[in-house]
């Protein structure tokens, strides 16, 4: 099953108030929120510090483009809460090899902007020995405007700098119609600015991309998948409860982004107990008292954060398959009686299938 590219928002605002209004709304239906180069211009590490402050659980990129003093840059943007930073492909080595060291000392990571680069794979090979891991695929907004089109040449190089290790995210003009594009090759983020802010509904906009990008990438469907037979311990059912409730298409999240899928390597699903983003419009404290009200006071399920909630089928008191098609029953029918419609016998469907019932 592939991973499923991560949705970057590039906040590229020239002011700070609509970047704030608008990160705080998409901000669960967002992994990254890029502090777009004219914001930074703009607003400075205000920018980063003021959308840290409002999108806790989003990784946030200072999109500096770093030409020169690598090091400093790197410090001002991590210790303005950035979790990542971008350094222009034509700073001298020196200067990537700095901003590389301070993110080393902060356990986070510079991405190397592609823009005007020429010779591309050249300039990779060099970064790789180093250590770069991320690099940004990017059409500029210049180029896009003189009619620079995506081409079948930008999807090889890419793919050629995925096979030589790195983590690449590509950007410049995505909507939510030109995303299947880029579905055959494994880009770590796809990057929308525009698509969203411009949108005359940011928040659905959001919402589409990132459904778009998980059923383009989201690997094959339960029906495909190989049953573990009647098993009845905790990894199976757990999976059921995975399975069941992407089945009735909500979101299951890590650690405050998004689920990349089963079998990823890095076992991203320990344990049993499953968090789920909460969908848009349903608070997450009416959904756990309203499924609390189906089961009956729980360990088996409850709050995560603001944004998601858990299910946790190891907790079902008196263990069964059946405890766990019933877990799954009472959020669907909590959710479906807050007036946030679910496929429930689909999930329920699927659930059974994983469990072999
Ligand atoms: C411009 C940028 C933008 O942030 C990037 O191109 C994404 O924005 P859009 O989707 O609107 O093109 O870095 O230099």
């Amino acid at each position: 099953m592939s991973t499923i590219p991560m949705l970057q928002f590039a906040l590229d605002f020239i002011t700070l108030p609509p970047a704030i209004a608008v990160a705080s709304k998409t901000a669960p239906h967002v992994d990254i929120f890029e502090i777009g180069t004219p914001l930074c211009k703009a607003a400075g590490l205000e920018a980063i510090s003021a959308i840290r402050e409002v999108c806790p659980d989003n990784l946030i990129l200072a999109d500096f483009k770093t030409p020169d003093v690598g090091w400093l840059e790197a410090k001002m943007a991590f210790d303005a809460g950035a979790d990542l930073m971008t350094v222009i492909g034509g700073a001298p080595m020196a200067t990537v090899e700095s901003a590389l060291k301070t993110a080393d000392e902060y356990g986070k990571e510079i991405l190397m902007e592609l823009t005007g680069v020429r010779d591309i794979i050249a300039y990779a090979k060099e970064w790789r020995q180093v250590g770069v891991e991320w690099m940004v695929y990017h059409r500029g907004w210049d180029e896009e405007a003189s009619n620079r089109q995506w081409s079948q040449d930008d999807l090889d190089t890419i793919q050629r700098l995925i096979d030589m290790g790195f983590k690449v995210t590509a950007t410049g003009g995505l909507t939510n119609d030109s995303i299947p594009f880029f579905q055959n090759i494994p880009v770590t983020a796809l990057i929308t600015g525009r698509a969203i802010h411009a949108a005359k509904d940011s928040v659905a906009s959001a919402m589409q991309i990132r459904s778009t990008i998980h059923r383009l990438w989201g690997g094959p469907r339960p029906d495909n998948l190989s049953s573990k037979g009647n098993s009845s311990d905790i990894d199976s059912t757990a999976k059921a409860i995975r399975w069941g409730i992407s089945e009735m298409d909500l979101l299951l999240t890590t650690d405050g982004t998004d689920c990349p899928g089963c079998d990823t390597p890095g076992q991203f699903c320990q344990g049993s107990q499953t968090a789920i983003f909460a969908p848009d419009g349903i608070n997450v404290d009416d959904l756990v008292s309203a499924i609390e009200q189906i089961m009956g006071p729980s360990n088996a399920f409850g709050k995560v954060n603001h944004a998601a909630f858990y299910l946790d089928p190891a907790q079902v008191t008196n263990f069964t398959p059946a405890g766990v098609i019933q877990l799954l029953t009472a959020t669907g029918n909590a959710l479906n009686g807050l007036g946030h419609r679910v496929d429930l016998n689909a999930g329920i469907a699927t659930a059974n299938q994983v469990l072999g019932n």
